[in-house]
């Protein structure tokens, strides 16, 4: 079997070894260097090669290297071809992290405290309990799902919001278009990690921000395209949002000019809440390449329809 390899995040030194240690028959061409198109079978990616997949004329499966597969322009995918998005419990358990880590940063207080030195205050104040600050977590797939359980165990109140109705210990969960507002209305730090899909696209704009208690949090390692930038910037001038913890924008990186670097009351990081790693997702790959040889159905494939 041979693949077509190509990212600009991830080193395919690191990744063929691990993928050869589990098939030695895999044969991997590292995009540009591709000595026959039509003798690839699959193609593992983070982003389409510049010339694009249509000219692979035999490829029986496309993996993602990514939990998300937007980056991917779905709508100039080859037909037919199935498309299997990434599904590594490195990856989930660093979104875990990246989410136990914002709702404690915030349920703390460590922003306040941040601007309080700033300005050499010292300035005492017991935080509100884990029990009474409520986390609103939207999309309760394998990685939204994994965060609302995390933060339960720790003990913040949780709630969650998905498109189809759910069942979570602990968690309270809301369903579709009328569960957004009694959902968003007693969230005090948003979580958002839906998939970006034309349902979703801008989901992150004034009027969920108005529904949500003022001085609410908003943590986004979703996609930059969930958030409307302007109305961000005037929920936080107003108060309606007291901070924002952003991971992902709609341009990256984020240009040098944008407003988001120096505000001061938002937190970028450069896309880094979660990432896979070679040796955790080498297994379900190789299982995919599998799969993909055998003409059965894809671990983790996604409904192209549903747009995830
Ligand atoms: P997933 O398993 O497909 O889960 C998606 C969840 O979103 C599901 O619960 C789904 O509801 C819900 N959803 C989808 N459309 C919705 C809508 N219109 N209204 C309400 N809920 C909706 O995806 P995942 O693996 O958890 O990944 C989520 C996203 O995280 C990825 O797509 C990617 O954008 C992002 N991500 C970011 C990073 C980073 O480093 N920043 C890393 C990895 C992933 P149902 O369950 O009812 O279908
Ligand atoms: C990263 O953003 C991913 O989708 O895995």
């Amino acid at each position: 079997m041979k693949i077509i390899f190509n990212s600009n995040l991830d080193d395919p030194a690191e990744w063929i070894p691990e993928l050869k240690a589990r098939m030695p028959e895999l044969e991997v061409e590292v995009w540009p260097d591709i000595a026959d198109p039509r003798a690839i079978d699959a193609a593992l990616i983070w982003t389409q090669p510049p010339d694009g997949l249509k000219g692979y004329p035999n490829l029986k499966a496309i993996l993602s290297l990514g939990a998300g597969i937007n980056q991917l322009d779905l709508a100039s995918l080859p037909q037919g071809v199935p498309l299997a998005r990434l599904i590594d419990p490195a990856l989930t358990e660093a979104m875990k992290d990246f989410c136990l880590y914002a709702a404690l940063r915030y349920q703390r207080q460590f922003d306040d405290h941040a601007a309080a030195q700033a300005q050499r205050k010292w300035i005492y104040r017991q935080p509100r309990a884990k029990a009474q600050t409520r986390v609103g977590v939207m999309g309760l797939g394998e990685l939204g799902g994994a965060a609302a359980r995390a933060l339960a165990d720790l003990g913040f109140a949780v709630r969650g919001w998905a498109r189809t109705s759910k069942s979570i210990d602990r968690v309270r969960c809301f369903t579709g278009a009328e569960g957004l507002e009694p959902f968003a209305r007693e969230t005090d730090i948003l979580i958002c990690l839906l998939p970006l899909t034309a349902a979703t696209r801008g989901i992150l704009n004034k009027t969920l921000f108005r529904m949500l208690p003022t001085g609410a949090r908003l943590v986004n390692p979703g996609r930059g395209a969930h958030l409307i930038e302007a109305d961000l910037l005037a929920a936080l001038e107003t108060g309606r949002i007291a901070h924002a913890m952003l991971d992902v924008f709609s341009q990256e990186p984020l240009p040098p000019e944008h407003p988001f670097w120096s505000h001061p009351k938002i937190v970028v990081t450069p896309h880094v809440a979660s990432f896979c790693t070679a040796v955790s997702a080498a297994p379900v790959l190789v299982e995919n390449f599998h799969r993909a040889m055998a003409g059965r159905p894809l671990l983790n494939q996604v409904d192209l329809d549903r747009g995830y």
